[in-house]
């Protein structure tokens, strides 16, 4: 299967309406702009034979393809998808970063939101694009079905309104996934099962092709290949699809402008290499050198990684390369000198909190931002690894014979066997999960220093909840115990503006007065710093109950997740509307 090149929006699009109407003498031309429409898609879930790296495997996708189809909309669109489950396994599709205002059952969460759609059911998720646009994807939210089930969402600005950059040349999405040989469902069964860390992938691949530097890629068409006009500007809408794995990318000989973060706007910035953490979306501008070159341009991407188990260790990458003006020079072409990216080392953290430190909201007349100043709630949670007791008559493999946890406050979520969110509804939360998630951790310990010897989680299905419209604060912190990692924190239902980060323990002393109140970056998965903190705040206008969670799916496995509910308001849209008919049933 070839790359995924899209069409360049004014294609799909369709032309513009041309009404002509003759006023008097002078017949004039009006250019009147469609306003917001609906589109529909069918995502038929369906097994399919894929072959990457020579393994060919039957996998879960959605229309046979894989990556899945891309979603194409306008801001103020709405979407309503059909999915139809062909397969075994139970499915639910969440659209990563839609606020889903006013259509929280359409979220997505399999056990929070949806009880799962099961073979031969179908489930319609329908919701307005209200006041985002940008650069989204969509993923399967039940095990580790994203593996294989997930795809680029992309929303355009309305009709007429511009991008706050020069109109690029081509827009181009490129998708970071992970590529198992073997059946990854099977790989985190098996990790579950014996308390280890799962095996990990065999290849990233960018558009679903691992590309040259893996065995038995280089012969096959499994290189994702740009052809570029020398002096025009790209726009790169990269998305980390990827499972358990943060990455740097970059472009031999070129360096990008950052624009834009989970899909919004930030002030432009030069970077040689992008940090992205799975959950997270970055537009940059690639502008072409202003004539042709002869080179060939890798463009790689490799792990960022400070824990202390193991991880795929390998590098994908595309080409880049210029289209020619003569068509006698292809077959030297094919010969033109290779050039490589350097990447900083796997363990960089210096160069990733550099890196993020440059993020800011454009924060001007045209795209405001509301930054609670104030705060009515305030939380602390600690994240981070913990084990779990290894069941009687068993071996474990994971640490000192235990099995490996993770957890928010030292509490593991563990997910119901119904939607908590169609419990919650319909007042029957009672033996579905309590309201006592703890506001801060229960024991204070060193969070990054030498780890307490009791590393044993507690296992509960705990919400926090937040009166409608209350503006948050949540410290985020990791901790030391098992190692300290970076963790990709992602919140459903919301954007949340990056008020403070830094190393070591948060200290309200000194940390408070470094809070950027002015122009913070907003987004809704942040990398928490490996042995270090951020601080995140939002207004909670959005009712229902929301999952927030590490990005890693491994460590969403292992429970690093909570949800909260947010109460209704009193205004009629500020309510939790009644459930859709087809809502799946567990
Ligand atoms: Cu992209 Cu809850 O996830």
């Amino acid at each position: 299967m070839g790359a995924l090149i899209f069409h360049p929006p004014a294609v799909i699009f369709g032309a513009l309406v041309l009404a002509i109407s003759s006023i008097g003498f002078f017949p004039s031309v009006v250019i009147a702009y469609p306003g917001p429409i609906t589109r529909h898609y069918t995502f038929d879930v369906r097994l399919q034979n894929v072959t990457r790296l020579c393994h060919t495997k039957s996998m879960v996708t959605v229309n046979g393809s894989f990556p899945g189809p891309p979603i194409y909309a306008r801001e103020g669109d709405r979407l309503v998808i059909k999915v139809i489950n062909n397969v075994n396994n139970n499915v639910s599709l969440h659209w990563h970063g839609i606020r889903q205002l006013q259509s929280q059952w359409s979220d997505g969460p399999a056990y929070i939101t949806q009880c799962p759609i099961q073979r031969g059911h179908s489930y319609v998720y329908n919701f307005t694009l209200t006041g985002q646009r940008g650069t989204f994807f969509w993923h399967a939210h039940i095990t580790w079905l994203r593996a294989t089930l997930y795809g680029p969402l992309i929303i355009l600005p309305k009709h007429n309104v511009p991008y706050p950059f020069a109109k690029p040349y081509k827009e181009i999405p490129i998708i970071f996934g992970e590529w198992w040989n073997s059946d990854s469902e099977a790989v985190i069964n098996q990790a579950l099962q014996s308390g280890g860390g799962p095996n990990v992938s065999d290849a990233y691949t960018l558009n679903g092709l691992p590309g040259p530097l893996y065995n038995c890629s280089q012969k096959q068409n499994e290189t994702l290949k740009l052809k570029v006009k020398a002096g025009k500007t790209y726009l790169l809408r990269l998305i980390n699809a990827a499972l358990n794995d943060e990455l740097f990318f970059s472009i031999a000989n070129h360096s990008v402008t950052v624009v834009e973060a989970d899909a919004l706007y930030v002030k432009p910035f030069k970077t040689d290499i992008v940090v992205i953490a799975p959950g997270q979306t970055t537009n940059v501008l690639l502008k072409t050198k202003p004539h042709h070159q002869q080179s060939r341009f890798l463009m790689a991407a490799r792990p960022y990684f400070t824990g202390t188990g193991t991880f795929d260790n390998t590098t994908t990458a595309g080409i880049l390369e210029y289209y020619t003006t003569t068509t006698t020079t292809t077959s030297k072409d094919h010969h033109a000198p290779l050039i490589r990216p350097t990447l900083p080392a796997i363990n960089d953290t210096a160069y990733v909190a550099n890196y993020t430190s440059k993020f800011r909201s454009l924060a001007n007349e045209k795209f405001p931002i509301r930054v609670p100043k104030t705060v009515d709630r305030s939380f602390f949670f600690t994240i981070g690894l913990g084990t779990s007791p290894c069941p009687k008559n068993q071996t474990c493999q994971g640490p000192n014979g235990t099995k490996f946890a993770a957890s928010m406050n030292n509490v593991s979520f563990v997910n119901p066997n119904t939607s908590m969110l169609q419990s919650y509804f319909f007042k029957k939360s009672n033996g579905v999960f309590t309201y006592d998630f703890p506001t801060s951790p229960l024991i204070k310990f060193n969070y990054t220093g030498t780890p307490p010897n009791n590393t044993m989680v507690m296992n509960g299905t705990k919400v926090a909840v937040l009166p409608f419209n209350a503006s948050v604060e949540v410290i985020l912190q990791d901790t030391s115990i098992l190692g300290a990692e970076s963790h990709p924190l992602h919140l459903h239902g919301y954007n949340f503006f990056v008020v403070g980060q830094g190393f070591g323990n948060f200290d309200p002393k000194k940390d408070l007065a470094k809070y950027n109140l002015v122009d913070p970056q907003e987004r809704n998965t942040v990398g928490v710093p490996s042995g270090g903190w951020v601080a995140i705040r939002f207004f909670a206008d959005n009712p229902g109950v929301w999952f927030m969670h590490c990005h890693f799916e491994v460590h969403l496995s292992w429970g690093l997740k909570m949800a909260w509910i947010v109460e209704d308001g009193k205004l009629p849209n500020q309510k939790l509307p009644p459930p859709p008919a087809d809502l799946p049933k567990c």
